[in-house]
C-alpha cells in the first residue's frame, strides 16, 4: 500500500463505527490518520492543522448515554469506538467498507 509511512506502525486493523458504518482502521494511530486511511485524498487536502489548533477534526463519540468530543488528530483509535458526529470538514469520500480496506492487513 502506498503512503504507509504516514501511519504509525500497526500489526492489525481494529473495528470502529463511523456514523453507523463499521470500518476497519489501523490500530495505534490517531483517528484523523484512520480517516485518512479510509479516504486518503479528502483528508490529506482537508483544512487540518494536525496539531490541536483548528478543531476542524473534532468528532463526538458515544460515551455511555452521552457524547464526548475528541480532537481526532490527538485521540488514538480504540477498538469499538463509535463516532456519532463529526465536524463537517471531515469528508470520508471513499466507501468506508471494511472489505475494501482490510485486504492483506490481517
Ligand atoms: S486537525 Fe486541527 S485540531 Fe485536529
Amino acid at each position: 500500500m502506498e503512503n504507509t509511512d504516514l501511519f504509525e506502525p500497526f500489526d492489525r486493523l481494529v473495528e470502529i463505527e463511523i456514523l453507523g458504518r463499521k470500518v476497519s482502521v489501523p490500530e495505534n494511530n490517531t483517528l484523523l490518520r484512520c480517516f485518512q486511511y479510509l479516504s486518503m485524498e479528502s483528508i490529506s487536502y482537508g483544512e487540518f492543522c494536525w496539531n490541536g489548533d483548528c478543531l476542524n477534526c473534532q468528532v463526538w463519540i458515544q460515551n455511555g448515554d452521552k457524547e464526548k468530543a475528541l480532537m481526532s488528530c490527538r485521540a488514538v483509535v480504540e477498538e469499538g469506538m463509535k463516532i456519532v458526529r463529526m465536524n463537517e470538514e471531515i469528508q470520508i469520500t471513499s466507501n468506508p467498507d471494511e472489505s475494501s480496506n482490510a485486504v492483506g492487513q490481517s
